[in-house]
């Protein structure tokens, strides 16, 4: 016997109820961390008592698992923390198992052994539900929820948790994706490039070396996260990515360019900067985390402190840190380089030069976090020598 189908004829068409999306956010282009506020927001009209979302992210080369995102505004407890897996057990015991964990009165770590754990007790949480986060079955970190009164996880209140878990996580796949394929995008478009530029693939390793050695002697001081810095020494290779457009008998005249080809010259950092965005745009990834840094050390790489650099000619800290960070870092490893038109400069004779355009052409700051570290800017230089690309 078969069963009757309903026909179309017989299909009764309802109305729905007035329906609001609480999650409507999400369909829009905005970063990651903003739709994890939104999610957070959605999750508090069902469920008040929860008063924090956070993601870590783990990095198995090194073991190390990173405060990623969270969704508590400024009062994030673990501000710049991370720490290895191996140092926390319990954590360490919901990846291995792939269950979550809950514990509904954190009071139950009397003496918490671990830094994380005191933070969070000190934010006066007293309660967290844990869900370790898999993509195709490898472990890449956990999401987070705490609530300040104890208790708060109930089995209703999990089970609603659970899928919104599962989103949260899925969002973040698709965001480490994106970095992904840019940082693919990024090395194959650095290959084309380097087929005529005449600065070689060992430049491109030394400076952006150089760039994260200064950002990270200025993270204290400017409030610098490691994945700014990260970023800042993933984009700094693309500085000169403009040259591209610039023509041979310019780009790769052995002797001193004349006005009108330093203004041809001088196009790399807007050119630079329209190839990013088509980059971005191509790969539809212009929502991309710190797109704008990548953005801006294309641009202003050749900006100068006194107002008397290009393309624009911004002065001081109109000109972004992250640009003013690869511009003597650039300038530096240009100066004890060989390049068709000059010879090789001595660090000692670099390191003068440096002095004197501090203030000027240079940010101060960054100059000194270059020279302070010598020792480290010599290891940079033994361990990238020039290569034969160029
Ligand atoms: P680049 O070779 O990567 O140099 C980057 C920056 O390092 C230069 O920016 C400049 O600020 C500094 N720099 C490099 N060599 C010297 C030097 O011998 N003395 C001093 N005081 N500073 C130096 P700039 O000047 O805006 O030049 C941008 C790019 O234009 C250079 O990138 C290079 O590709 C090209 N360029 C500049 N001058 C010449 C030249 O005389 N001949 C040729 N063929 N290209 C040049
Ligand atoms: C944890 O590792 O998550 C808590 C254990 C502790 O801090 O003692
Ligand atoms: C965190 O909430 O970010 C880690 C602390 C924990 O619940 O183990
Ligand atoms: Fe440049
Ligand atoms: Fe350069």
């Amino acid at each position: 016997m078969f069963m009757r189908l309903p026909t179309y004829r017989s299909r009764r068409v309802y109305t729905m109820p007035d329906h609001e999306d609480i999650y409507t956010a999400l369909n829009r282009n905005i970063p990651l961390k903003e739709k994890l506020v939104c999610t957070h927001e959605a999750i508090k009209q069902l469920f008040p008592c929860i008063a924090r979302i956070a993601v870590a992210i783990y990095d198995p080369d090194t073991n190390v698992l990173k405060t990623y995102l969270h969704s508590s505004g400024d009062t994030n407890p673990l501000e710049n923390y991370q720490a290895l897996l191996d140092d926390a057990p319990s954590l360490k015991a919901i990846f291995r198992q792939g269950r979550p964990r809950v514990i509904n009165n954190m009071l139950t770590f009397e003496n918490p052994e671990h830094e994380h754990t005191r933070r969070i007790g000190r934010a006066g949480y007293a309660a967290s539900y844990t869900m370790p986060m898999f993509n195709n079955g490898v472990f890449f970190g956990f999401v987070f929820f705490n609530a300040f009164e104890t208790d708060a996880f109930t089995p209703e209140v999990l089970h609603e948790l659970d899928p919104i878990g599962h989103m949260i996580s899925l969002m973040l796949i698709n965001e480490l994706e994106s970095v992904h394929t840019l940082s693919a995008a990024i090395r194959t478009t650095g290959h084309i490039t380097h087929l005529r530029d005449p600065e070689t693939g060992s430049h491109m390793d030394r400076m952006s070396r150089f760039s994260r050695l200064i950002a990270a002697s200025l993270a204290g001081e400017y409030a610098l996260d490691d994945d700014y810095i990260e970023h800042i020494f993933m984009f700094s290779p693309l500085h000169d990515i403009g040259k591209i457009g610039i023509p041979d008998r310019i780009l790769l005249k052995p002797g001193k360019l004349t006005e009108q080809e330093t203004r041809v010259m001088h196009t790399h950092t807007s050119v630079g900067r329209e190839i990013i965005d088509d980059l971005l745009a191509n790969f539809a990834l212009d929502n991309l985390a710190h797109a704008d840094v990548l953005r801006n050390i294309a641009a202003y790489h050749h900006e100068a402190v006194n107002g008397s650099g290009y393309p624009e000619g911004r002065s001081g800290n109109q000109i972004p840190l992250e640009a003013r960070i690869v511009a003597v870092a650039d300038v530096f490893d240009a100066l004890t380089s060989r390049r068709v038109y000059k010879e090789a400069w001595s660090n000692e004779r670099a390191f003068e030069a440096l002095k004197e355009l501090a203030g000027q052409k240079l940010d101060s700051k960054c100059v000194d976090a270059l020279i302070e570290n010598r020792d480290e800017v010599e290891k940079i230089q033994q361990q990238f020598k020039e290569d034969s690309i160029g």
